[in-house]
């Protein structure tokens, strides 16, 4: 039933259709070529604003925005965030107004941290980006009530979105779509993945993905690579829109705590910082099959996946589908890491 009940929930197309499915040939054939890599897209899934996760789960909240009748997006992230990016691009789309509070989640001294990148991009498309001293949290923001009770005050009608897309009652069904769309994927392609690797952060793209692959009992084959450094906080915000989502698309059975995988060895201790190893990590990929990943997220996901791989955590002859979420933009603000 899960599929059914998801299609009744309406939605905006912001993403081209299902997002590309490709192999990592040559960093496949140097781990040794036992385990195939493979990559599914979503860093080139939309022409809005370079993409990403969010666009995908920013495909309902539109949805439901327009049908409540609100006129401007209201959402929080950190300075260098790639959903607000996403919540921008979706804005000047649908010809919503935008308000953006960007806190400064991580300490990175570097000149222009707080110009070039994915804030950049949000100023370029019209957002009104409000600055915010607070650090890194996951959870509600007194700065972000504020800028909803603004819009109100000037006579507008916000759609609050939180940190990510994620703690939101449709936080999770873009990524329960994924995990069909994955399915149908691998029909075509006549093999199934025995994992997916995701970095998690805010959680909605990992809890998505365990709601829809609970429906064929594949949940606990993603393995959730945590890049908060806050591990707990982010495996509780897993569980619960995991949960939410599950019982949104009618799953009709509890998801239990084995169903929700969330590894903490690639976080570097810190959300938004790369150690060294993350860096060889990105340059390897990079080098090998010219797939970009960043320092705050996807360098993370990709050298554990690297790492699991060299361990022989992965049997032989294993697939193993590594989801690109995006974010590249926000490299040009770390190029002393490089
Ligand atoms: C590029 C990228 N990868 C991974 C994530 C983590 O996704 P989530 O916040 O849904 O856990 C994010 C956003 O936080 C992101 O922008």
């Amino acid at each position: 039933m899960s599929r059914q009940a998801l299609e009744s929930f309406p939605k905006v197309q912001l993403t081209f259709g299902p997002s590309p499915i490709h192999r990592l040939n040559r960093l496949t054939d140097y781990l040794g070529g036992k385990v195939e890599i493979w990559a599914k897209r979503e860093d080139v899934n939309s022409g809005l604003a370079y993409g990403g996760n969010k666009t995908r789960k920013l495909e309902y909240l539109a949805a439901d925005a327009l049908a409540q009748g609100c006129d401007t997006l209201v959402s929080i992230g950190g300075v260098q965030s790639n959903h607000t990016r996403q919540v921008a691009a979706v804005a000047a789309k649908l010809g919503l107004k935008c308000v953006l509070v960007q806190e400064h989640w991580v300490d990175w001294d570097e000149v222009n941290y707080e110009k070039t990148g994915n804030i950049l991009l949000s100023r370029i498309m019209g957002a009104e980006v409000r600055l915010d001293a607070a650090g890194f949290d996951i959870g509600f923001r007194k700065s972000w009530e504020e800028a909803i009770s603004d819009v109100v005050a000037r006579g507008g009608k916000p759609y609050p979105i939180p940190a990510g897309a994620s703690d939101h009652p449709l936080g999770g069904h873009g990524f329960a779509g994924w995990a069909f769309e994955v399915e149908d994927q691998e029909r075509e392609l006549g093999f199934t993945f025995e994992n997916v690797i995701v970095c998690s952060v805010t959680g909605s793209t990992q809890a998505g993905m365990i709601a829809g692959f609970a429906h064929s009992n594949r949940a606990a084959s993603v393995l959730g690579i945590d890049g908060s450094a806050t591990v707990e906080k982010t495996w509780e915000q897993i569980m619960r829109i995991a949960s939410r989502t599950a019982a949104a698309i009618e799953l009709g059975r509890e998801l239990s705590d084995s169903e929700i995988v969330l590894l903490d060895r690639w976080n570097d201790g810190i959300y938004g910082v790369a150690g060294d190893h993350t860096i060889e990590g990105i340059e390897l990929v990079a080098r090998l099959d010219g797939m970009i990943t960043d320092p705050v997220y996807e360098g993370k996901s990709i050298t554990a996946l690297i790492d699991l791989v060299k361990e022989g955590y992965f049997p032989e002859g294993s697939r193993i589908l590594y989801a690109h979420l995006g974010g590249q933009p926000a490299i040009n603000a770390y190029t002393t890491a490089f």
